[in-house]
């Protein structure tokens, strides 16, 4: 399976913060934001990914993450000149894609819960038709909105309704098998000019090839669209890493534990960070015995 980052966008919502970097580079406590989104990908085993982003951006995100040798992945990037919609994301990515499956994530999408690499595993093995994963929400108008029967099977797919048939909203991390490229080809642009991510998922559904994973409660699936949901995310990272001595979406680590790096590669990386509290949490995790 390969994997796609989408970090485009204006990021309109969080200027004056996103007028100079792009809004998956802001902080989210510890770490860059894109590294959340990296880290479900790679608790999904997937290590070739492809970073897009605005042509103006990509530099920032290569100096930030390289080739992804040191991580034992394979990073590619690609520009999009324009945001054109989510779905614009699997065209420029068709390449990378080849014949293969497909996990796209959103790069603003921070995803944290017990159990969420076993679940990712699972369902990025043998992608037939698509996997979308739900999260019950306060204010399902402002997401893609997914109707479930008792049995949790996927009746309907809306865009931002007005007036929502359930809570549930349809998270930005989507696993597709390879006919995703041709309906990505052969979408057409929504009302407001763009390439949506739920027509493709919905065309999927009329097929009878969609599922639904509910992510129920105790899960967070947090939002980064605002000032005050950018920070929250912050605090809520801080207030578990400083309770349970963990880190939440540190690559690094996950590398080592997923077997893409040695324990010594990995220590070295923390080393290379000494003067950071990150940092001597990796060496420390990695130490010798
Ligand atoms: C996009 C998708 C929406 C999804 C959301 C998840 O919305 O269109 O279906 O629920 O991402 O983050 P946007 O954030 O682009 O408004």
């Amino acid at each position: 399976m390969k994997g796609i980052i989408l970090a485009g966008g204006h990021g309109t919502r969080l200027h004056p913060l996103t007028l100079g970097v792009s809004k998956q580079l802001l902080p989210v406590y510890d770490k860059p934001m894109i590294y959340y989104p990296l880290s479900v990908l790679m608790l999904a085993r997937v290590t070739e990914i492809q970073i897009i982003s605005a042509p103006h951006d990509l530099r920032s995100f290569q100096r930030l993450l390289g080739d992804g040798s040191s991580l034992g992945l394979s990073l590619s990037y690609a520009e999009q000149d324009e945001p054109r919609g989510l779905a614009d994301a699997l065209l420029i990515g068709a390449d990378h894609i080849g014949d293969d499956s497909v996990a796209l994530v959103l790069g603003d999408n921070i995803f944290h819960g017990p159990g969420f690499g076993a679940l990712l595993e699972r369902h990025a093995g043998d992608v037939e038709g698509c996997v979308l994963f739900g999260y019950p929400v306060r204010n399902p108008e402002d997401y893609g909105v997914g109707e479930v029967d008792a049995e949790g099977r996927l009746l309907s797919l809306v865009e931002k309704p007005a007036r929502p048939r359930s809570n549930l909203a349809v998270t930005g991390l989507y696993f597709y098998d390879n006919d995703v490229v041709d309906i990505a080809k052969n979408l057409r642009p929504s009302e407001r000019g763009e390439l949506e991510i739920t027509d493709v998922n919905r065309t999927y559904l009329d097929r009878g090839r969609a599922t639904l994973v509910s992510l129920g409660r105790g899960f967070a699936w947090l939002d980064t669209g605002t000032h005050d949901a950018l920070t929250e995310a912050g605090q809520y990272v801080r207030i578990l890493e400083h309770r349970q001595a963990v880190r939440i979406a540190c690559v690094e680590e996950i590398a080592w534990r997923m077997g893409f790096i040695s324990r010594e590669e990995c220590h070295r990386l923390g080393s290379d960070m000494a003067k950071t509290a990150y940092g001597r949490y990796i060496m420390d995790i990695t130490a010798a015995d």
